[in-house]
């Protein structure tokens, strides 16, 4: 159990570049929760070359969605395998309303005491600034911005990671073309998430345009005024 006795669950919901990673992260380490980032998960798998990896790759090179069965099975998975008695912070899953219906029948989401689903919002163009501008490390999974989050060691024309020293790569599906097919599919898919979620009374909305400190502070204080009315505030009554 967490530090306030109850187990918190988070959703991370936002288009391509709006900041869920690098929020969930931050939030993890605050709260003591389970990053479940399903990108990460796949990318890991096609990195690794197992099957799943060969699988999911052309949908994640495409900026396709990987077939909700095979993803709803690894969230069920990772959550056997890991310490989740605090709770966890789902970043990128659900992504459409199938798999949204999938988490809430899920058993271990009906026993969470605490359950807040965060839409953190961008307009396209700055998540086609910020995408483009994106490295990433393959093995720890750290974020970085040229624009903003530079890293510190570079070897020739490759940036290396600050925190393990990996090189830093340029994610697949961060292409330009990628970049905007994503975005469509996002926009396709998220309403009826998002009506899902504002019918249960658990969706609060974040302007994600402002700094990631103030982005998560607005995240943290509403987390804490939720678990302040012990849960039982309107959004989480049902
Ligand atoms: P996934 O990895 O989940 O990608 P995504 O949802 O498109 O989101 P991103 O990771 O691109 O952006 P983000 O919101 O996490 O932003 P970040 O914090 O990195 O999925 C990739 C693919 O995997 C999918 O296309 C699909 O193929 C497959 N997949 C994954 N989940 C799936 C599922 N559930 N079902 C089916 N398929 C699935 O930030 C972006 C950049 O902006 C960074 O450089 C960061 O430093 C910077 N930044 C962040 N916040 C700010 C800020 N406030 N101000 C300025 N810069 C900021």
């Amino acid at each position: 159990m967490s530090r306030f006795g109850k187990k918190l669950n988070i959703v991370l919901l936002g288009p391509p570049g709006a900041g869920k990673g690098t929020q969930a992260k931050s939030l993890a380490h605050k709260y003591q929760l389970l990053h479940i980032s399903t990108g990460d998960i796949l990318r890991e798998a096609v990195r690794q070359n197992t099957k799943l990896g060969r699988e999911a790759q052309s949908y994640i090179r495409k900026g396709e969605l990987v077939p909700d069965e095979v993803v709803f099975n690894l969230v069920k998975e990772y959550l056997t395998q890991r310490d989740c008695e605090n709770g966890a912070i789902f970043d990128g899953f659900p992504r459409n309303i199938n798999q949204a219906k999938m988490l809430q029948n899920l058993e271990y989401i009906k026993q969470s005491d605490c359950f807040i689903v965060f839409l953190i919002d961008i307009p396209e163009q700055e998540a086609i600034r910020r995408l483009s501008n994106r490295r990433y490390c393959p093995k720890c999974k750290s974020i970085y911005n040229l624009l903003d989050k530079m890293p510190q060691k570079h070897v020739g024309d490759s940036y290396l990671c600050d925190k393990c020293g990996e090189r830093l790569v340029i994610r697949d599906d961060d292409k330009p073309e990628t970049i905007k097919h994503r975005l469509h599919i996002y926009h396709k898919e998220i309403g009826p998430v998002i009506d899902f979620y504002k019918d249960l009374s658990l969706l609060y909305n974040i302007d994600g345009i402002r700094g990631k400190e103030a982005v998560f502070n607005e995240l943290v204080n509403t987390v804490d005024e939720i678990i302040a009315k012990d849960c039982k505030n309107d959004r989480n009554k049902k």
